[in-house]
Parts: C-alpha cells; sequence; structure tokens
C-alpha cells in the first residue's frame, strides 16, 4: 500500500484504470474490510482500491465526540496492506481545510430528517468533505455502508445534483453475531450497554416481521419499536421513524421501499440502525 498525506502525492488527472474510493474515518473494523472487499472487486484485477482515513472535523457538532474518536494509524495502515488496498490517502486537517475555507457542500432535502435534526452541520460536513474526495480522486466508483442509509441517500443526491460522474455502491451491514451492527463507536460502550445494543437490531427485525404479517400502521410500527427497545434499561431513544427510502419523508403507512430508522443512545454513545421494509 501507498500512503499519501497531501494532496500534491495524489496522482492528478483522470484515472487511467478504473479508480475505486472508500472514503472513512478509520478505525478500520470489519465493516470497512467488507467495503474494501467490494471495492476490489468492482475494481477488477487491474483496477485500483484508494482507501481514505480522515476524522473530518467538519461533521461533528459541537461538543461532540471529535477529541474521543479512535485513531488506531498503525492498525489501520496494516489492514489495508492486508486487504490489499493500493493507495491509502490520510491526510492532516489543513491539508484538507483552509483556516478561512468559506464554501461548503449543502444538501437541503433530505438531510433535515432523522439523524439531521439531532446532528444539525453533519450532513453539510459529510458532503464537503465527499464532494472534495471526489474532485482529488475522480474515482469511477465510490463504496458506502448502509448503515448509515441517510449518509449514502443523501451522497447519491449530491452526486445526481453536482453530476460527479461517479457509481455510488452501497454495501449492506456486517453485524456481530449477536446482531450488533459494527461501529467504530461500538468500543465506547460499557460492557453492560453492550449487552443490551442488539436490542436494536431484534427491534428493527420484529417490527419487519409485523409487516410481513399485515401490520400497515406507521404508528403502530413505531410504538411496537420503541417499546422493545424502552425494555433495556441503558437505552434512551433519539429516534425511531419510518420513511420513504428514497426521499427520506416520513410515511403514515407503510410502502414498498419503505425503511424503519433509529437512533439510540446508551450512556453517551449514539447507535444508529435501520431496515428495509417491503
Ligand atoms: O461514514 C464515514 O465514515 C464518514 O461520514 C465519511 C463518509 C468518510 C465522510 O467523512
Amino acid at each position: 500500500v501507498r500512503i499519501a498525506a497531501t494532496v500534491a502525492e495524489i496522482p492528478s488527472g483522470p484515472p487511467e484504470i478504473p479508480r475505486v474510493l472508500v472514503p472513512t474515518m478509520g478505525a478500520l473494523h470489519k465493516g470497512h474490510l467488507e467495503l474494501i472487499r467490494v471495492a476490489r472487486q468492482q475494481a477488477g484485477p487491474g483496477g485500483e482500491v484508494v482507501v481514505t482515513i480522515f476524522v473530518n472535523p467538519l461533521q461533528f457538532e459541537p461538543g461532540s465526540d471529535l477529541s474521543r474518536y479512535p485513531r488506531p494509524e498503525a492498525l489501520d495502515e496494516e489492514a489495508c496492506r492486508a486487504a490489499g488496498v493500493d493507495l491509502l490517502f490520510r491526510p492532516r486537517e489543513a491539508e484538507m481545510y483552509q483556516s478561512d475555507r468559506s464554501v461548503f457542500v449543502e444538501e437541503t432535502s433530505l438531510s433535515q430528517a432523522l439523524c439531521g435534526r439531532s446532528r444539525p452541520g453533519h450532513f453539510r460536513g459529510v458532503c464537503t468533505v465527499v464532494a472534495k474526495l471526489f474532485i482529488l480522486f475522480a474515482p469511477q466508483i465510490a463504496i458506502l455502508g448502509q448503515k448509515d442509509f441517510q449518509q449514502l441517500a443523501i451522497v447519491r443526491r449530491m452526486v445526481r445534483d453536482l453530476n460527479f460522474a461517479v457509481k455510488i455502491v452501497g454495501v449492506p451491514t456486517v453485524r456481530e453475531e449477536d446482531g450488533l451492527a459494527l461501529s467504530s463507536r461500538n468500543q465506547y460502550l460499557a460492557p453492560e450497554e453492550r449487552s443490551q445494543a442488539p436490542i436494536l437490531r431484534a427491534a428493527l427485525v420484529e417490527a419487519a416481521e409485523q409487516v410481513k404479517a399485515g401490520e400497515k400502521s406507521t404508528a403502530e410500527i413505531v410504538r411496537l419499536t420503541r417499546a422493545r427497545i424502552d425494555g433495556a434499561k441503558l437505552a434512551r431513544i433519539d429516534y425511531v421513524d419510518l420513511v420513504d427510502a428514497e426521499t427520506l419523508e416520513s410515511r403514515s403507512a407503510v410502502e414498498p421501499d419503505s425503511l424503519l430508522a433509529l437512533a439510540v443512545f446508551f450512556g453517551k454513545t449514539r447507535l444508529i440502525d435501520n431496515i428495509l421494509l417491503s
């Protein structure tokens, strides 16, 4: 793996071979390795897989977990090497942002829903950094996880609306054996919180089963999901919402392509998960 820390080290001009980008914030786990595996597959034998690791300060709202976000640099480098990554881009903040920066990329519709309500400015930070990475690397394909479903939908919208020539590939969520979605934030969970966290997946799966059995009412599905999660005494619900999977607008009844999404705090750690209801 070649490692680059500055923009000057990025090969300039459009790539001559297929280039697949995997943007991350590091602390790479099995979920990221799955993104890299899909990237390798998409790139083909002659293609190039680029992983970026940048803990993007613009997407952390004030008072959130930016300073305690894990940064295991040597382990991440080793994971990229073992996964056959061609280029690892790991810039410092000053390389990505001028101190007097004044241009941002903002999606104004999908980012109002779900996590956008409790994390103002978050998706503006995500769009701005992802747009910069698309411009810097001009990848043909970029890989993002479906765990951050809203992020995936917003990046797709940005690509559509700003005519980025990149195909976005979403990768299904990788889970622990007990159902907990893999996340760099899981390591913050105290043992008792960790043991209660699989309730999120269990509640989503049960909701999907209710829908399969004929339940159509959003109010009822949300009520059941909330009640199940409230059964875990350390869980504090931020939101449980049933929305259209493309527009992320709330729906009063379950229709094809509905998404049930949630965010729940265990202590200070906020976990998200979702399930598509068909
Ligand atoms: O999902 C993430 O890790 C980040 O939001 C991303 C896409 C790398 C942008 O900083």
